[in-house]
């Protein structure tokens, strides 16, 4: 049983970076500054054990932890990590990152993560109905939830959009790849924005990942067409960290 009034380290696993932060309960606000560190390359089990290793040391933590991890996230076992070592699928990862740093661990999605501080600190909070958060970073990564309650696992960035996976051309990581502009970028965000509005019909679709800082660029242009509201996250880069330490709140004050 955990005391109400606590710290929980929140940590957020990407494809390309791993950021970690102290989140303060009941509030759930972050408290100072979270730290940034690069994904290891390959981003194995041992690996990115090491990594989480070091964030804990950083922030000189000894109690719990809450990760999101890039993939599903089934009783703490991974279903896929398309943007990790492979060796990930099938692994319990709590079980991993228990083991090497002897904390008491809670891993879900990392979309999932983000919707959650979303949908109860950020841009869904006081909202009804049917909320879809999708975040464009490495991946494309979505979460859905019905009057605040989360349908883990979702997993809407792999659609299948002109032909291929929708994250290949609609997440951020594409946009820099190829070296697009927004407008272009904009054009395949809008396709996938109507597509998942047409399947799931939300009330409201959340779009978080780094580049909700610049929504004004292509945004208004993306969200045409699309029945549900669409607005940018208001946590940005936070959300990942908050709502990670959230479902360790959640699961070990059960
Ligand atoms: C993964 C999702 C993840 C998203 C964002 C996708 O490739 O399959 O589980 O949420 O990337 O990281």
């Amino acid at each position: 049983m955990i005391a109400s009034c606590m710290i929980i380290l929140g940590i957020d696993i990407g494809g390309t970076g791993v950021k970690g932060g102290l989140v303060d309960f009941p509030s759930g606000v972050m408290k100072g500054d979270p730290l940034h560190v690069p994904t290891p390359n390959p981003a194995t089990p041992a690996a990115l054990t090491r990594t989480i290793k070091k964030i804990v040391q950083h922030f000189r933590h000894s109690g719990p932890v809450g990760t999101g991890f890039p993939g599903p996230i089934r009783r703490g076992v991974v279903g896929t990590a398309v943007n990790l070592s492979p060796r990930w699928v099938g692994k319990n990862a709590e079980n991993v990152f228990q083991k090497g740093i002897h904390r008491r661990v809670c891993v879900i999605n990392d979309a999932d993560a983000a919707g959650l501080a979303e949908v109860h600190h950020g841009a869904g909070k006081k909202q009804k109905g049917t909320i879809l958060m999708v975040t464009l970073g490495t991946g494309i990564g979505s979460a859905l939830f019905y009057e605040g309650v989360l349908i883990p696992n979702t997993e809407l960035g792999h659609l299948t959009l002109e032909g291929g996976d929708a994250e290949k051309i609609a997440s951020a990581k594409a946009r820099s790849d190829h070296d697009w502009s927004w407008k272009k970028w904009g054009r395949h965000v809008r396709e996938y924005l109507q597509r998942v509005d047409h399947l799931i019909n939300p009330d409201l679709i959340i779009v978080g990942g780094g580049v909700s800082k610049r929504a004004e660029k292509w945004l208004p242009r993306a969200s045409k067409g699309v029945r549900a509201k669409v607005v940018p996250a208001k946590l940005h880069n936070e959300a990942g960290i908050v709502g990670a330490a959230m479902a360790a709140r959640q699961k070990f004050s059960r």
